[in-house]
């Protein structure tokens, strides 16, 4: 398998092959990720909520950001990285967005950066791509508003917002973004909004005709105890797997059958008999 590029991606919305994203945010995880054949790897902000267990996004640091990617990078052969740009870190001005977009790529590693937002981003957009750095946008929900937002909520229902992220895609697609995340948008939306950009949209929550789908890796493994959105699909329930071996552990060591001598090194008895 070759590494994929965003020219591997734009061929496939011309072929009609689907993309496959997931999330990762350490380096055993990404690992698997990349040898399932997973096109793209996002490390998205959501690990401040999978992995360093706040509330929401918004609390999410470069620093933590660029610490998670490093470790994902590391493991990645062939996957496209995409790194999420968290909150802050591209509001303030567009010397600051260069600057952060320019450190996943210098010091992540990453291939490429996401950042949320429509119109109003355009220009910060343009300028990381003049800094020669892809761009992913991410319409629809977007969790770094959620104050703005008033929860996490299926967005475009309504004439007047649907035609804003009708507006906002191809707003993205004009300023030279190699993707759009579609999150939490009704089907039919998605659906136009796939057919009227050339780029590939890749849905999280907004049906099965966007050219890819992305999820949280820890919602698609049952990895995590938080809620569980209604477009998530699990395709493993892990969490009732690892409390069990956890159990079997405690069980086994407080009962002395762990450590077996299988598990365990000897030494010469000659050795031994001189300790004695
Ligand atoms: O942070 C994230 O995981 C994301 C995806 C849900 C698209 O932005
Ligand atoms: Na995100």
């Amino acid at each position: 398998m070759a590494r994929v590029t965003t020219a591997t991606l734009k061929a496939r919305k011309a072929s009609g092959e689907k993309i496959t994203m997931l999330t990762a945010y350490d380096y055993a995880t990404a690992a698997l990720v990349d040898e399932a054949g997973i096109d793209m790897i996002l490390v998205g902000d959501s690990l401040g909520m999978v992995v360093l267990g706040y509330e929401n996004t918004l609390a999410v640091t470069m620093e933590d950001m660029l610490h998670h990617t490093r470790a994902v990078t590391r493991a990645v052969k062939n996957a496209l990285v995409v790194g999420d740009m968290p909150f802050l870190s591209y509001h303030i001005s567009r010397e600051e967005a260069v600057r952060n977009a320019g450190r996943f790529i210098q010091e992540g590693g990453a291939q490429a950066v996401k950042l949320e937002g429509g119109r109003e981003r355009v220009d910060t957009i343009k300028a990381i791509l003049d800094a020669q750095i892809p761009v992913m946008g991410h319409i629809g929900l977007t969790p770094q508003s959620v104050n703005q937002l008033g929860g996490f909520k299926v967005q475009g229902k309504d004439l007047e917002t649907a035609r804003k992220l009708i507006a906002d895609a191809k707003a993205l697609e004009e300023a030279g973004v190699f993707s759009i995340v579609l999150e939490c948008v009704p089907t039919p939306l998605a659906k136009k909004i796939t057919e009227e950009v050339g780029v590939p949209t890749i849905g999280i929550g907004a049906g099965p005709y966007c050219d890819g789908q992305v999820l949280v890796i820890n919602d698609m493994l049952g990895m995590f105890k938080g809620h569980i959105p209604k477009f998530v699909k699990r395709y493993a329930n892990l969490e009732p797997i690892i409390k069990e071996a956890l159990t079997a552990y405690k069980r086994e060591v407080e009962a002395g059958v762990f450590p077996g001598e299988e598990h365990s090194f000897n030494m010469q008895d000659e050795v031994l008999e001189k300790l004695y």
